[in-house]
């Protein structure tokens, strides 16, 4: 027989629109299952007969014979000839049985994690800014991307490859894409990539992932630029590596530092992160004689350089230096691309160029990560890049990145002067800006989401305490009438903090 508390709770349970969906027999089912995970009936305990429960329920009495029917086939329940219906002894075996799994005794979700799943949980992730309110860093400007051009090809690849196109895909990538890719680094990046080295990804932080967990080992020390990008510093922390920052001036990274910070070769070989087209948050560009430096560093100790090319689509003077991975002949440099930015952040797709040692271990890796990535997206992209259609995307989107580029830098001007100087950026989708006041970067910040504002503090991409603070704004995914409006508000927020 049940308590009235547990026929309560079974009445509940099939009560909760949230099971609406299911038939009532498995309503029925699922409720008294959820009592004996729960222990609130205990082992051999008998169970109400059929009839009595269907009426105590209001149901009929084949409702409640299909559900001991199917709660007898899992195992929950026996039942005896002549004697009734029991909570079976096998459900004694059951894990966290006596209380909802996950879950502490006074109810609240209290998982226990690893000490790596704590620290990646309590690091917060990356994925900051979901929608693209006014000034999220790094957002680019999709309003404007050619869907119908997207759709048509996507039309093709499904017509050409029919339901081919619904398996797996290789784990390295669809070929068509791997090539599409390699000559557009080798023809714009100045990289050299053949197909075969390209390794097709989720996102560059799938492939900062990949290097950390792949080339290193828990405690062993990475070299990263400081400031550095949150979401490699999050990837290599969750990996257990030491960071081990490495100051920058106008020219980059400094090198000087970086061979004073490093062992003697053949002591250790370690790993050095770079944004050396455009670096992030600062924009500074690595000059040509410390790329040279860095290459001869990493050959002498056997090393690995981590180059994430991540906007240099988006350089507005001139176009970008060649990357660092072309200009090294020794094969120690991995570069990291993606299309967040060149086309759109729901495509999902990035890339690495690898040296060829690297390729079977980074592939088989990424199995165990995702296993592939779609082939739809893939081959559709491929047929975009192929047709000139990314080409003309990324003219037309450099364009107008460098009037809104231009038009924030007039704004800042007009309206934020008294609070802050911006670094006008020769490249990319965000602007530094620093203060030029006591204002407290946290509350600007706090402020300025609560008004609708997105803002990434520069405080938090520092390793080191020597900096001035201030915060990102990205300028791409926004009209010029809507940066006006935003930095008005803005200035209103900032004003209200230095009262
Ligand atoms: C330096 C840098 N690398 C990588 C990325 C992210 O690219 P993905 O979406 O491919 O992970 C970003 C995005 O803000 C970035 O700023």
């Amino acid at each position: 027989m049940f308590k009235h508390a547990q026929l309560e709770s079974v009445k509940a349970w099939i009560g909760d629109p949230a099971h609406g969906a299911l038939p009532l027999h498995v309503r029925v089912q699922r409720a008294i299952r959820q009592l004996i995970l729960d222990g609130a009936l205990e082992v051999g305990r008998p169970l109400p007969a059929s009839r009595a429960l269907a009426k105590s329920l209001g149901v009929s009495r084949d409702t409640v014979e299909s559900a001991y029917s199917q709660l007898h086939a899992e195992g929950f329940i026996e039942r005896r000839v002549g004697s009734g219906t029991f909570v079976s002894e096998r459900v004694q075996r059951l894990p966290g049985r006596g209380k909802p799994r996950g879950m502490s005794v006074d109810g609240k979700a209290t998982p226990r994690l690893s000490q790596r799943g704590r620290a990646m949980f309590n690091g917060g992730g990356v994925r900051d800014f979901l929608a693209p309110r006014p000034f999220a860093p790094g957002v680019p400007e999709t309003r404007s991307f050619p869907l119908q051009t997207w759709e048509r090809l996507e039309r093709q690849v499904l017509k050409e490859y029919g339901t081919l196109a619904l398996l797996h895909s290789p784990p390295q990538g669809m070929e068509p894409l791997r090539r599409a890719i390699a000559d557009y680094v080798n023809l714009e990046r100045g990289a050299r990539a053949t197909p075969d080295r390209v390794l097709v990804l989720t996102s560059s932080q799938q492939a900062l992932t990949l290097c950390a967990t792949v080339l290193l080992d828990a405690g062993d020390r990475i070299f990263i630029e400081d400031p550095v990008y949150h979401g490699a510093r999050k990837a290599f922390d969750a990996a257990g590596l030491e960071c081990v920052p490495v100051p920058l001036d106008e020219d980059g990274l400094r090198v000087d530092r970086l061979l004073e910070a490093s062992d003697a070769p053949g002591e250790a070989p370690g790993a050095v992160f770079l944004t050396p087209s455009h670096q992030f948050p600062t924009g500074a560009k690595l000059a040509l004689d410390r790329r040279l430096a860095i290459i001869e560093w990493a050959r002498l100790r056997q090393g690995w350089i981590i180059e994430d090319d991540y906007d240099s689509e988006f350089h507005y003077a001139s176009k970008p230096t060649a990357c660092v991975q072309g200009l090294d002949p020794h094969e120690r440099t991995i570069y990291i691309g993606t299309f967040t930015k060149s086309l759109f952040p729901g495509l999902r797709i990035g890339y690495m160029v690898l040296p060829p040692p690297l390729v079977a271990p980074m592939t088989v890796a990424r199995t165990l990560l995702d296993g592939h990535s779609a082939p739809i997206p893939q081959l559709t992209l491929a047929r975009f890049i192929d047709g000139g259609h990314f080409g003309a995307h990324v003219r037309t989107m450099r364009a107008v990145y460098a009037e809104r580029r231009d038009v924030l830098a007039r704004l800042v001007r007009q309206h934020l002067a008294d609070f802050v100087e911006a670094r006008v950026p020769a490249g990319g989708m965000q602007m530094p800006c620093l203060f030029i006041r006591d204002i407290p970067e946290r509350e600007a910040v706090a402020s300025a989401h609560r008004a609708g504002i997105d803002l990434l503090g520069l405080t938090g991409l520092y390793m080191s305490s020597n900096h001035k603070a201030g915060f990102l704004m990205g300028f791409a995914a926004h009209a010029p009438h809507e940066l006006d409006a935003a930095v008005k508000r803005l200035a209103h927020v900032l004003g209200a903090l230095c009262r």
